[in-house]
C-alpha cells in the first residue's frame, strides 16, 4: 500500500474544482487518509520546490502557490503514487491527455490546479513535510474487499 500526496494548488479552489478532484479521486478507489488548507509559507515553498530553484519561473511559481490557501491531502492505493499522477496529466496542461484532471480543467502550463508525489520516495519526503502524525488517519473500510482482488496488496 502506498501514500501520495496531493496539493491543490490556488487556481482550483479558486475556480471551485476542489469537491470535483476530490469526487474523482474517491470514485478512483483511492482511501483519503489526510485532509487539510494551509497558507503555504515561503520557507516550505523554498523547500518544496527546491528543485526548481534555478528555473525562471520559481519566484512566480511561489506567488501563485501563496496566492490562495492550498488543499492537501494524503491518498492511500495500491501504487497509488502512480495511479494519482495518472489522473493529474502531463505538467503542461495543453498537452495533458483528456479525461486527466488537467486535461479536462487546464490550458495552463503553469496554473496546472494540482500536484501530484512523482515517485514513492519524494511521496514520503512530502508527506513529512506536509502533514504532522496525529494528520494522518488508519482506518478500515468496508469497501476494502470490492475494491482490490485477494493476491493483490
Ligand atoms: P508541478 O509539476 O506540480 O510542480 C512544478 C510547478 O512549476 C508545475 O507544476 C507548474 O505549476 C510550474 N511550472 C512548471 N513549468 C513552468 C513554466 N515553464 N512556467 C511557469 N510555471 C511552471
Amino acid at each position: 500500500m502506498q501514500r501520495t500526496v496531493v496539493l491543490l494548488k490556488p487556481d482550483a479552489l479558486q475556480r471551485g474544482l476542489v469537491g470535483e478532484i476530490i469526487h474523482r479521486l474517491e470514485r478512483k478507489g483511492l482511501k483519503l487518509v489526510g485532509l487539510k488548507m494551509i497558507a503555504a509559507s515561503e520557507a516550505l515553498l523554498d523547500e518544496h520546490y527546491a528543485h526548481h530553484k534555478d528555473k525562471p519561473f520559481f519566484a512566480e511559481l511561489k506567488r501563485f502557490m501563496m496566492s490562495s490557501p492550498l488543499v492537501c491531502m494524503l491518498w492511500e492505493g495500491i501504487e497509488a503514487v502512480e495511479v494519482v499522477r495518472k489522473m493529474a496529466g502531463a505538467t503542461n496542461s495543453r498537452q495533458a491527455d483528456m479525461g486527466s484532471i488537467r486535461g479536462d480543467f487546464s490550458v495552463s502550463g503553469s496554473a496546472n490546479i494540482i500536484h501530484a508525489s512523482d515517485s514513492v520516495e519524494t511521496a514520503k519526503v512530502e508527506e513529512e513535510r506536509f502533514f504532522e502524525k496525529d494528520e494522518i488517519f488508519e482506518y478500515e473500510t468496508v469497501l476494502s474487499p470490492f475494491l482490490y482482488g485477494k493476491d493483490e496488496e
